[in-house]
């Protein structure tokens, strides 16, 4: 597909931004393999791809858990706590933002405004927003992603 796609282009350089965001829409992230094909593709070095890559937020460069949640640091989100709410992820899940879980189940991203201020803080777990979040709700809709049990104290 991705290959169509880069033919239908004509192999033409300035249509970079254009294949890389496909090859993300088909893969979900771009990684080593996937940019040296593309510069190929495009007789380009691959560090320029690397560079375009890595220049834009959006692009993923590694392949995200299976499971993603991803909190706005937009002010308004910031000026509501969300930093609160990301640590006790953290914390809880043992991921840091940015990263996935060493078992390739959950990955915590972070982005800016999501146009959804008014409801801030706002975290997404696996496509769905939730508004007015706290560290329990956002901790509890991980645990029934993941499948995990809350493990109680004693
Ligand atoms: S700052 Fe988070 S939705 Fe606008």
């Amino acid at each position: 597909m991705l290959d169509k796609f880069v033919m239908q282009h004509g192999h033409r350089k300035d249509a970079l931004l254009e294949i890389l965001h496909y090859a993300q829409e088909i893969y979900g992230y771009l990684d080593k393999d996937i940019l040296t094909h593309i510069s190929n593709s495009l007789n380009l070095p691959t560090s320029h791809v690397y560079g375009v890559a890595t220049f834009y937020n959006f692009f993923k460069l590694k392949k995200p858990g299976s499971h993603i949640v991803t909190f706005c640091l937009g002010t308004a989100c910031f000026v509501k706590g969300v930093e609160e709410i990301i640590t006790a992820v953290e914390n809880e899940f043992n991921v840091k933002r940015g990263e996935t879980r060493a078992d390739g189940k959950l990955s915590v991203f972070i982005t800016r405004c999501i146009g959804a201020c008014a409801m801030a803080p706002n975290a997404i777990v696996d496509n769905v927003v939730i508004g007015k979040a706290t560290p329990e709700i956002v901790i509890d809709k991980i645990r029934s992603v993941l499948g995990e049990e809350k493990v109680e104290a004693n």
